[in-house]
Order: structure tokens, then sequence, then C-alpha cells
């Protein structure tokens, strides 16, 4: 059975799209990958994909009988063993009815799959509400803003709530000189007020925002200064022991 991550924060704006795109296509080569765009209002996985000019199909047309799954889920450019289901534009169904049509889809795609990525709209909505069960790890996303903070931390303890077992920290965005200058909160803070386990740091890089702009994943610019982040994330999602990032 494949595992299943739904990304997840109480904040909107933090990362999870990023997030959500750059892990998938950091996991090893010989896994099969699938990722869901569950912010089914404001649905932007596509762009950070690189291909929004290249769907016709999406989680709606599916669930409308429009298409096949194999018409709506897309192999991403470069990633062979990645592949995305886009969420529809203008949405005609409820939200509520896509919703546990999704999540019918991602219980079916993990007998298929290594692993099913849910990239979530922010904060404790109907997605976590329909999605969020035992079986499901979260990887929740925060900055470190003490707002960004504050709103993981509800969100952690409405995922507790709700009988999550298996949540992990991302910190996006670290700027090391500013927590030195104690201008934004520790990440040992972070994690205490969230009382969430961390998996991984991914530091301010210009390069996500160029990526994001340009079709491409920052995962895929070798220089970038984020992408080792990305991959080791990855590598400790995968079961193995990697050391935590460090950057100054
Ligand atoms: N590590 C980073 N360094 C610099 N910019 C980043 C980084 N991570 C994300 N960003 C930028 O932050 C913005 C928001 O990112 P993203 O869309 O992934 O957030 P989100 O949590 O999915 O937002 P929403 O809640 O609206 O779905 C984007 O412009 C992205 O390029
Ligand atoms: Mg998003």
């Amino acid at each position: 059975m494949g595992r299943v991550f739904l990304i997840a924060s109480g904040k909107g704006g933090v990362g999870k799209t990023t997030v959500a795109s750059n892990l998938a296509a950091a996991f090893p080569k010989d896994k099969r990958v699938l990722v869901f765009d569950a912010d089914l209002d404001l649905a932007n996985l596509d762009i950070a994909f690189g291909m929004r000019d290249l769907h016709v199909y999406d989680l709606q047309d599916l669930y409308f009988g429009r298409c096949s799954f194999s018409d709506a889920a897309i192999p991403v450019p470069d990633h062979p063993n990645v592949t995305a289901v886009f969420a529809p534009l203008r949405r005609e169904a409820s939200i509520t009815v896509l919703l546990r049509f999704l999540r019918e889809q991602v219980e079916a795609c993990r007998e298929r799959y290594d692993y099913v990525l849910v990239d979530c709209p922010a904060g404790i909505g109907p997605a976590l509400e329909v999605l969020s069960c035992p079986r499901y790890a979260t990887v929740l996303v925060t900055t470190p803003d003490r707002t960004a903070v504050s709103d993981a931390e509800r969100a952690a303890e409405h995922l507790y709530r709700k009988g999550a077992e298996r949540i992990r920290l991302i910190v996006n965005r670290v700027r090391p000189q500013l927590i030195r200058k104690s201008r934004a909160p520790d990440i040992d803070d972070i994690i205490d007020t969230t009382a969430v386990q961390l998996i991984g740091l991914i530091p301010e890089d210009v390069s996500v925002i160029c990526a994001g702009n340009s079709d491409r994943l920052v995962l895929d610019m070798p220089r970038a200064r984020s992408r080792k982040a990305f991959l080791n994330i990855a590598r400790r999602l995968n079961g193995e022991d990697v050391d935590l990032d460090r950057f100054s």
C-alpha cells in the first residue's frame, strides 16, 4: 500500500504547493508518485509544475465522467515517475462532494503508487475535515513567523483531535541571520509551540520564486540553495536516516 501525505498548513501562502511539487519530484526515480491538487477553489499546482497549458482534464472532469483516470492523471515533464491530477479552475460541484470523491481516488490509488501527495488548501477547513484520517501522514508547513507558527499550532491541535497520528513539520523560508538576531522565532521554539516533530528546514531561496515564474521546479535547478533540502526531506519521508540540514 502506498503512503499518503497531506501537505497542509494553518496560514496560507507558506509554501505548501512549492513543497508538494518539489517533494514529489525529489522522491527516488524508482518510486511511483501521484500528486493531487485539493485546493479546489484556488488551484495552482499545475502552475508549480509548469503544466497549466499541458492538461485538458482535471479531478472535476473525472468526477463528472468526462474523462478516464488516465486522461486526468498527467505525467510531469522531466519526472516520468511523477503524475499529477489537477483541480478545476471553475468549480461546478460542491466542495464536499469533490473532496469525498478525491478521498475515494486517493484510497484507490494507494494500490498503484508508492507515494500519494495531496496539496491541501490552507487552514482547518473542509479539506482536512474530509481527508485527514489516522492512515494518512500530514506534512505541516509553516514559515518562521509568529502568525504562521500560531496557525500551525492550531492546525496541529485540530489534526491530533481528529486522530491524526503522524504529523511532521517543515519550516520553510528559513533565514538563519534573522534567527541569530532574534528577529524570527528560533526553530526549537517553533517545534515546542507546534508540538510537531521536525522533518526538515527549507531556506529562503530566490530561485524558488524564479522557478515558480518560469514553469520550472527549483528541484531542477542544480545550483538552487533549497534543492538539497527538498531532496533530504524526500529521503527522510522515504525512511532514510539523514541529518538535518544546516545552512548559514
Ligand atoms: N523557500 C522559499 N523561498 C522563497 N520563496 C518561497 C519559498 N517557498 C515558497 N516561496 C514563495 O512563496 C509563495 C507562496 O508559495 P506557495 O504557493 O507554495 O504557498 P501555499 O502555501 O501553497 O499557498 P496557498 O495557501 O495560497 O495555497 C510563492 O510565490 C513561492 O514562490
Ligand atoms: Mg497552494
